[in-house]
């Protein structure tokens, strides 16, 4: 983490939370946010669609920002089950997740269909938040650098810039299951992407560009993982149900 980058916080809160469990959610990350004098880093929750609305009421007096799992890439029409940019804008919505390891496995997303969610997220304004990491079996390969290597050239847009992309690494082999890779390994992986982003959009934009890691954080390891050069946050899924653990990773910052 270096101080040029705001560090950013993200909860993603997967297909978690009914109105009432998520709402009380929202409200304690508010409150922890305000009692912060003039914090370092930014917070972000990433509700279900379906209160992202009411968590937008609850979250409105504080500067937690709010984000989507998931968006299409058309503005409106015949996409039954979908949702568009310009609905999560008027949701309130900041950000949106694209490309989450689990969206890639479960609904089939390649790389082309993330690039094409981030650049429509981009056009009706919102950050998009790039997820990218290799499974086990590519690791154990040692081709982790590839895989990453493939997914930035192919899921981050050319027009991506700092204020409107965030790139997570995500190792799919550590998300939920309580394993991380190392530290070295986590910056050895993150100056790489950093790099890549560099050849791709030149230096001064991947400078600023925000990457965040993702996959078991926690309060018992964030304090490490926050404190590598090139680790700009987290994207927090199990910890981030919990408002005192997401607070606690917050305070690593
Ligand atoms: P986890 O999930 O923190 O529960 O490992 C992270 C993610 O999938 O974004």
């Amino acid at each position: 983490m270096t101080a040029k980058r705001r560090p950013l916080i993200a909860g993603n809160w997967k297909m978690n939370g009914l109105q009432s469990d998520g709402l009380a959610l929202a409200y304690s990350v508010g409150e922890y946010l305000k009692a912060k004098e003039d914090p370092s880093f930014e917070m972000l929750v990433c509700p279900p669609f379906t209160i992202l609305t009411a968590t937008n009421v609850v979250l409105s007096d504080t500067d937690v920002k709010l984000g989507a799992q998931n968006c299409h890439t058309a503005e409106k029409g015949a996409h039954t089950g979908d949702i568009s940019v310009a609905m999560l804008a008027e949701a309130g919505c900041s950000y949106v997740i694209v490309g989450h390891s689990e969206r890639r496995t479960d609904c089939g997303e390649t790389d082309e269909m993330v690039c094409a969610k981030a650049e429509a997220a981009n056009a009706g304004g919102l950050t998009a938040v790039i997820c990218i990491g290799e499974t086990e079996a590519e690791r154990d390969d040692g081709k982790t650098l590839d895989v990453v290597k493939t997914q930035i050239a192919g899921s981050v847009p050319g027009t991506a810039t700092a204020e409107n992309t965030v790139v997570a690494y995500e190792p799919v082999w550590a998300i939920g299951t309580g394993r991380t890779p190392t530290n070295d390994e986590v910056q050895e992986v993150h100056a790489f992407i950093r790099s890549e982003l560099a050849d791709k959009l030149g230096g001064d934009i991947a400078d600023g560009i925000r990457l965040l890691y993702g996959g078991s954080m926690n309060p018992g390891n964030a304090n490490d993982l926050l404190a590598l050069d090139d680790v700009d946050g987290g994207l927090i899924g199990g910890a981030s149900l919990k408002a005192a653990d997401f607070g606690a990773v917050a305070d690593c910052c």
